[in-house]
């Protein structure tokens, strides 16, 4: 039997998104919002773009790259890149968590393109990106957040393609270096590593993706929300920190705060170092427990340092259908969650059973240290 853990984490916020708000962070941080003032005022545009330009400063966006603010959260922003710009060439999907399936499932089953290579990873792996025709589109998530299970290399997108990548990198942006001569379109939410608010999402386009808007005009009708552009007719304003619709201008605030604590703590490179440490001291922990807990990436390189993401695997519990499988995790989770050791750590119902605890780089890894010993009491707790 395992003691009950003396120590809790100070933030028991785990969940994968909305994810923990920064170290210090506290309401005082939105004094200066500016609450029921027009979007459209010199004051707010300014505000609106800020958020723009500080973008690009901390994330290293190349100048000649387009970034707009969008409605939506992440999916506002990638439905937006999907509507406006596939179908003009021969597709390829790369898919390995709920979300990228989702992409998939709009891509056949919305727009009903003919033309596509869909592939699936599956038992922890990512799937194969051998011959991958640089003159194809391509949709892919940087990071699966359902799954636990990161990209971890880009070789193979050819500098010299002529189709496009389009990348949702919400659980990866602000945790993980993107390499932005690789991506053409690429798309995340202020709610998962910034620890912002949601309801707004980010799109950033290259000069070829931007090519592409102004000469493509896709097949089916694109709503207003979503419309990047009329005819051929870019919507310029959107990249200049303008809107299609009204935003929440205290969620840009919010935003603007995150930003000051990212500037406070070193920038990109310090975020990326946080998030890794907090991988680092999960795989510290889990080394020796191999019995009964393991990572659901089956390679190492692949772990998620955002969404780290564990499967319960002592034989007894391998040997149960899935729906015990998933009963067991939510009883684990419950109990820390009753004890507000931790919320929210189930993974997500349509992956395999799983529980799931966000390490993006607005989570301490002293929390990551105290909360690993209750997991293990839970799991003991439910197996006597
Ligand atoms: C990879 C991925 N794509 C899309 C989404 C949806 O993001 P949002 O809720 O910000 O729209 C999520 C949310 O968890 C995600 O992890």
């Amino acid at each position: 039997m395992i003691n009950k853990p003396a120590l809790k984490p100070i933030n028991r916020c785990f969940s994968s998104g909305p994810c923990q708000k920064h170290p210090g962070w506290s309401f005082e941080g939105l004094q200066e919002a500016l609450l029921g003032r027009s979007h459209r005022s010199e004051v707010a545009r300014d505000r609106l773009l800020r958020v723009v330009e500080e973008s690009r400063e901390l994330l290293v966006i190349p100048q000649d790259y387009h970034i707009g603010i969008t409605p939506g959260s992440d999916t506002g922003a990638f439905e937006m890149a999907l509507w406006s710009l596939v179908g003009a060439k021969p597709l390829v999907v790369l898919a390995w968590d709920v979300f990228g399936k989702d992409w998939v499932h709009d891509i056949l089953n919305h727009m009903h393109l003919k033309d596509v290579d869909c592939r699936l990873g599956v038992g922890g792996h990512l799937p194969s990106f051998d011959g991958i025709d640089p003159s194809h589109d391509v949709v892919f998530t940087w990071n699966g957040s359902s799954s636990g299970i990161m990209m971890d290399r880009h070789d193979w997108i050819a500098d010299d393609r002529t189709g496009l990548t389009l990348c949702d990198a919400t659980s990866a942006a602000f945790a993980m270096d993107m390499p932005w001569d690789k991506l053409d379109v690429t798309t995340y939410s202020w709610q998962k590593c910034l620890g912002s608010e949601a309801a707004h999402g980010m799109i950033v386009l290259s000069p070829r993706a931007m090519e592409r808007l102004k000469t493509y005009t896709p097949a089916w009708p694109i709503p207003k929300l979503f419309r990047l552009a009329d005819h051929g007719v870019v919507r310029e304003a959107v990249f200049v920190g303008e809107t299609i619709n009204t935003p929440s201008m205290m969620c840009v605030e919010d935003v603007l705060d995150a930003f000051r604590w990212v500037h406070s703590i070193g920038g990109l490179p310090a975020l990326v170092k946080r998030s890794r440490t907090n991988l680092a001291v999960l795989e510290k922990w889990m080394e020796g427990r191999e019995s009964w807990i393991r990572f659901s990436a089956a390679v190492p390189s692949q772990r998620s340092h955002t969404s780290m993401s564990l499967r319960l695997c002592a034989p007894e519990v391998l040997a149960l259908s899935r729906a015990a499988q998933w009963d067991l995790v939510s009883r684990v989770t419950k109990r820390l969650d009753v004890e507000h050791v931790a919320y929210d750590i189930k993974g997500h119902s349509g992956d395999e059973p799983n529980i799931r605890i966000w390490g993006g780089a607005t989570v301490e890894s002293s929390d990551i240290e105290r909360l690993m010993p209750w997991i293990e009491w839970a799991y003991t707790m439910e197996m006597v």
